[in-house]
């Protein structure tokens, strides 16, 4: 099995831990720090529908408070509906942690890597900002 089904079945086991009363749709994401080490997590939602918390965000903000702040690939499941991809705010996150793989699924749950400035082209980041 290669690193992109490995984490494919990682974000899918999370995506079981989803708190999605809300919209019923369940998300997992799994992500591999440059070091190697790996980090999972779940979409977790709340009564406030705008304040969720998508999975991708759980997976990279749990890397960061560990202190990563590189991250090379990104893994991220849906277990409901017709699969998904990364919302804006999600792809602007992998942005700042330094995302270069994006692996989703295509209708068969098989892994599809793309690049992260193929779904954030043109992007804004830190090195657009003037040093301080
Ligand atoms: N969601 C994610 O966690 N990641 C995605 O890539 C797409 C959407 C969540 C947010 C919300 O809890 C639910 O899925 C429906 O939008």
């Amino acid at each position: 099995m290669n690193e992109a089904h490995r984490l494919i079945r990682e974000a899918r086991s999370v995506a079981a831990n989803s708190y999605s009363p809300y919209s019923r749709f369940r998300v997992g994401a799994a992500v591999v720090a440059a070091d190697g080490t790996e980090y999972t997590g779940c979409n977790v939602e709340n009564a406030a529908y705008g304040s969720s918390i998508c999975a991708e965000a759980n997976a990279i903000t749990t890397a960061a408070a560990d202190g990563v702040r590189k991250i090379d690939t990104l893994a991220v499941v849906c277990l409901d509906g017709e699969g998904c991809t990364p919302c804006g705010n999600c792809r602007q996150l992998m942005r700042e942690f330094g995302v270069d793989t994006v692996v989703l699924t295509d209708e068969h749950g098989e892994p599809v890597q793309f690049r992260l400035d193929e779904l954030l082209p043109h992007s804004f980041g830190p090195e657009s900002l003037p040093r301080s």
